[in-house]
């Protein structure tokens, strides 16, 4: 299939563009680059030693978007292009609704103006919220702390709305919980611009000396040794659950997490990080970070028994490739 990857210079983006690409898929990327480098494409070329179509274009503009469906013969689109801070979400809200939101309605207008039917869309194991372990999709939801988590939300809604009445449409609504790690070559992988949010690539800057220490945020909530509890899956096995999304999706609107189904604390994770590269990150505990809930983690059947997918490298694959990226990584 011609498959149309929005944010496909990204970080989720690259990963499943080479996924597609060694399961025979030919990409088309459109990203505007605000959040990832040009030099990926290149990388993403090196991998697969195939040719990828590349847009430099804002996929909230309607006319550029116009463009790549007519010049491309396309079968299916995967939209990840959109901002993703949780804190500068809450600075820059308007941003964050127009950007997500006009995006996903622009490409939706795209693709019934031009018959494509499949659409796979990023969504986040946040729209969950504080629900109980672990999240099934059919839970229902609980509002967000952040716009952030509310544009997934929306567009969920949105989606869900189109592919009603578009009955042969085949949409997938994809709730990542914490993608981590890189491709195995270790030549692209998580490039986060300042300070990293989240937690493996502040490890690996820990590590790499670039941070004086790790903040473990709060060790005082109801989890194994006090921590917060996540399910981390690596970023290889959610980009294959792309493929199989696309190679799988029946038509109607589908929501499937990608998770593990194994959760780690954030201790665990620093130890496993330090055992698999035997390399030290110093840290301290400091209060808890606003907004943070104690524990998350997926329930896995439903992508296995619809998809056939489930997540195949464990922690140690994760931290072993999230270092070798990091360190061969220059800023
Ligand atoms: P990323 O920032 O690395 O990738 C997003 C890409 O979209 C970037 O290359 C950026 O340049 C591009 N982009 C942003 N706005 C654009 C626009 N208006 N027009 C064209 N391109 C634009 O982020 P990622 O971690 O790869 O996340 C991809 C998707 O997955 C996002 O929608 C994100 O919300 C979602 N997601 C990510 C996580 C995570 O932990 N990384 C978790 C859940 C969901
Ligand atoms: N953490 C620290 N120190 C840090 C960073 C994080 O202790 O410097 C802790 C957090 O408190 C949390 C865990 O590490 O317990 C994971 O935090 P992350 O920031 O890496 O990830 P989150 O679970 O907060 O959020 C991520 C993405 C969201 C997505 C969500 C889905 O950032 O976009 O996973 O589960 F919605």
């Amino acid at each position: 299939m011609n498959i149309l990857v929005t944010g496909g210079a990204g970080y989720i983006g690259s990963h499943t563009c080479v996924a597609l690409i060694q399961k025979g898929h030919t990409v088309i990327v459109a990203d505007n680059l605000c959040n990832s480098k040009i030099e990926t494409i290149d990388k993403i070329k090196q991998i697969t030693n195939k040719e990828v179509t590349f847009y430099q274009i804002d996929v909230t503009d309607a006319v550029a978007v116009d463009t790549i469906f007519s010049d491309n013969s396309i079968d299916g689109i995967i939209h990840f292009a959109g901002l993703k801070a949780i804190g500068e979400s809450v600075q820059k809200p308007l941003e964050y609704y127009y950007i997500n939101l006009v995006s996903t309605m622009v490409l939706s207008k795209a693709c019934l103006k031009y018959g494509v039917k499949k659409i796979v869309f990023s969504s986040s194991a946040t729209v969950y919220g504080n629900n109980t372990v672990p999240f099934v999709e059919n839970m229902k939801l609980m509002p967000c702390t952040n716009p952030y988590g509310e544009t997934k939300a929306m567009i969920e809604r949105i989606l869900t709305d189109i592919g009603k009445v578009n009955s042969d449409w085949s949409v997938a609504l994809l709730r990542y919980f914490n993608p981590v790690g890189a491709h195995e070559c270790g030549l692209i992988g998580e490039e986060p611009n300042g300070i990293p949010n989240n937690l493996m690539p502040y490890i690996t800057k820990v590590a790499k000396g670039e941070l004086n220490k790790l903040r473990i945020f709060g060790k005082d909530y109801p989890t194994v040794d006090g921590t917060g509890v996540r399910d981390y899956i690596h970023v290889m096995d959610l980009a294959e659950g792309h493929v199989a999304a696309l190679n799988n999706l029946t038509e109607g609107v589908h929501i499937y997490n990608l998770g593990t189904g194994q959760g780690t604390s954030v201790l665990q994770l620093v130890n496993a990080f330090e055992e698999a590269n035997d390399i030290e990150v110093p840290y301290e505990i400091v209060e808890r970070r606003p907004g943070d809930i104690a524990v998350c983690y997926a329930g896995t059947s439903k992508a296995k028994t619809e998809l056939g997918w489930t997540a195949k490298r464990d922690i140690v694959d994760m931290c072993r490739d999230a270092w070798r990226f990091e360190k061969g990584y220059e800023d």
